[in-house]
């Protein structure tokens, strides 16, 4: 089943959900935090130049995932979740959308205002796109410093969610984003 019905979600978001969630966790995060701890060398600008082609690829999956949502149903949580764990569920779907385009922008911004390079799949410098400027660069720099941080905290709420609706609620709402059927 490809697409969502009012009571799951189809494949393609499912699997847009985990392989968004796998570059993010398995390879940004942890791209990011280690090129800027080693010493400047191959091993550096190869981390680099995967953070950033990655962190260009989560900004084309978060396109698609956005437009899929927006032609889709939205399956509804059990009808028995309290209406404010419903707002929370939405508040924290809302910023983790947020959070996968303001990742990347600042990202790539803070890159190009810099006048560093963001050599997309080694062909083209999309950071010739933009004119260098400090201050700038100084402010986009901070937005991708913070929304890290913004990140761990709505994705532990986030986890601890399903995992509390899997082990304490034991009801379908992590095994309908495991599996479509
Ligand atoms: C989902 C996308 C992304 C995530 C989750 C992410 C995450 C991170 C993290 C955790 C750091 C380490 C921050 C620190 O310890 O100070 C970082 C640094 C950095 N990221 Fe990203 N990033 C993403 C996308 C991008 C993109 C698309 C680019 C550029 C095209 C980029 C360029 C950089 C640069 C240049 C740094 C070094 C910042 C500095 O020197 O202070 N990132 N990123
Ligand atoms: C181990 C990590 C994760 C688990 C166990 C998990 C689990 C889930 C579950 C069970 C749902 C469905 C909720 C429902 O049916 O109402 C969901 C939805 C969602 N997840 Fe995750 N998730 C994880 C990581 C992430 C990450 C890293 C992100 C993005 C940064 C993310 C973004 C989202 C979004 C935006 C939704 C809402 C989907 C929509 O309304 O279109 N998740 N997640």
């Amino acid at each position: 089943m490809r697409w969502n019905t009012e009571e799951r979600w189809g494949s393609i978001a499912i699997s847009l959900h985990w392989l968004i969630a796998a570059l993010i966790l398995l390879v940004q995060v942890p791209a990011g935090l280690v090129m800027l701890r080693v010493e400047p060398g191959a091993l550096q600008d190869t981390l680099f130049n995967v953070h950033k082609n990655i962190g260009l690829v989560v900004f084309a999956l978060a396109l698609v995932r956005l437009g899929w949502r927006l032609a889709n149903p939205v399956p509804a949580l059990p009808l028995d979740v309290p209406g404010w764990q419903v707002r929370i569920a939405r508040l924290t779907h809302f910023l983790l959308y947020a959070l996968i385009f303001l990742l990347p922008i600042s990202g790539f911004l803070y890159t190009a205002f810099g006048g560093f390079p963001v050599p997309l799949f080694m062909l083209w410098d999309l950071g010739q796109l933009i004119p260098a400027s400090e201050p700038q660069a100084e402010i986009w720099q901070a937005i991708h410093y913070w929304s890290q941080w913004a990140l761990y905290l709505v994705v532990a709420l986030h986890v601890a969610g399903a995992l509390q609706h899997h082990f304490v609620l034991d009801d379908e709402v992590l095994r309908r984003m495991l599996s479509s059927r």
